[in-house]
């Protein structure tokens, strides 16, 4: 934070100076230095203010969120919120909370020790370094209480009130109440696991900039209270899985695919392919990674977490799919 507010205000500096050399320019005497100096100083400073802003609204988005306070909340961790906790996190956080692989890559299996700097292994280093928290009572949540928690699940806000890059977009942002604390109560039943390596949001400037010039998509908004629609095989309860699994994330919030961004490539729409699929055809795709063509997924696409689906969830998704969004 420290070093992005020096940035900003030596740029600020540069626009006010920039600004000023214009200005003498303009008075000057001779024609040509009035031309071409207050043209070449006058763009120069339209530039650098136009940075400055960028950068400068990126900052307040980022450590100036304006959330509401962490709720006033105590999770009982019942062995029922214990059990659905461990459903919902093996499907999805586990994919990048888990400890660093020999292949520099989350290994996907306990424990969720972290260190994996998402943004490097997913190319978008140039934005700094987000590297995903120790989510076992032996890290950092051990010093957030439930309801600070609760904000980093349901807003990404981190516990001293700033805006996560990563966080602030998921899909956790969507989770019922009930689905949320149990994760909470999940998490906080793990066996406390130490790790020395760094983690959080370390977004550069670079990041705040294209931040500010809205490149990363619209965080979520503090939702006080969420419910979710009644489980069973509807497609109303299969949009609640394709939140909770993640698909939503990356095919679009209606599964409809999502076009690329600058910090991801296009994703396709997977309507018509479930779509000319019987139930059965997408339980085994989704269990087995393969599609009935005998093509696999390729890695970009986590079908693991989908083969850890009930056989309800999986219908329900399916039942989601193959319905008009
Ligand atoms: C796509 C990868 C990804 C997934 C999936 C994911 N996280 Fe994270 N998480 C991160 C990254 C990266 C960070 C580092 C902060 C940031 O950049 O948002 C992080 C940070 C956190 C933090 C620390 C916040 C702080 O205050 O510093 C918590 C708690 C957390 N995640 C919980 C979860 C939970 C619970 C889930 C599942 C519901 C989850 N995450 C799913 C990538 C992920
Ligand atoms: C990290 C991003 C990501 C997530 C999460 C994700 N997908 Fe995908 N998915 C992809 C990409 C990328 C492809 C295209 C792969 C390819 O090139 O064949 C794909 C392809 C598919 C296809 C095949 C589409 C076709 O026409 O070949 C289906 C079906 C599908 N995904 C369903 C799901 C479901 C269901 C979920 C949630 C359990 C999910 N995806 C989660 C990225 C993702």
């Amino acid at each position: 934070m420290l070093v992005n507010f020096l940035i900003l205000v030596i740029l600020l500096v540069l626009t006010i100076g920039a600004g000023w050399l214009a200005l003498r320019a303009l008075r000057a005497k001779r024609l040509w230095v009035k031309i071409a100096g207050g043209l070449g100083a006058g763009l120069l400073t339209l530039a650098l203010a136009g940075v400055a802003f960028l950068g400068g609204k990126g900052f307040v988005l980022a450590y100036f969120p304006g959330e509401q306070a962490a709720p006033d909340l105590r999770v009982a961790g019942t062995p029922e919120q214990i059990a659905r906790g461990d459903y919902l996190v093996n499907l999805s956080c586990i994919g990048c909370h888990s400890a660093v692989g020999q292949d520099g890559n989350p290994s996907g299996e306990h424990p969720l020790s972290g260190g994996w700097n998402m943004a490097e292994g997913e190319g978008f280093g140039f934005i700094g370094a987000m590297i995903a928290e120790n989510l076992t009572p032996g890290g950092k949540l051990a010093t957030y209480s439930d309801g600070e928690l609760f904000r980093v699940i349901r807003a990404g806000i981190s516990k001293d009130g700033r805006r996560l890059g990563i966080m602030g977009l998921m899909a956790s942002t969507e989770l019922s109440d009930e689905d949320t604390q149990a994760i909470i109560a999940y998490l906080r039943s793990l066996p406390p696991v130490e790790n020395s390596a760094r983690t959080g949001d370390y977004m550069n400037f670079v990041g705040l900039l294209m931040n500010g010039a809205g490149m990363f998509g619209t965080p979520a908004k503090y939702v006080a209270s969420i419910d979710a629609p009644p489980q069973g095989v509807s497609a109303a309860y299969g949009k609640y899985v394709a939140t909770f699994g993640d698909c939503r994330g990356c095919h679009g919030s209606d599964m409809t695919g999502a076009p690329a961004s600058s910090v991801s490539a296009a994703v396709p729409n997977p309507r018509p392919l479930v779509s000319s699929m019987t139930l059965e055809q997408f339980v085994s795709t989704m269990r087995s990674g393969v599609k009935p063509s005998g093509d696999p997924f390729p890695v970009t696409m986590p079908w693991q977490n989908a083969s850890k689906m009930t056989d309800d969830d999986l219908a329900a998704l399916y039942t989601y799919l193959t319905t008009q969004p």
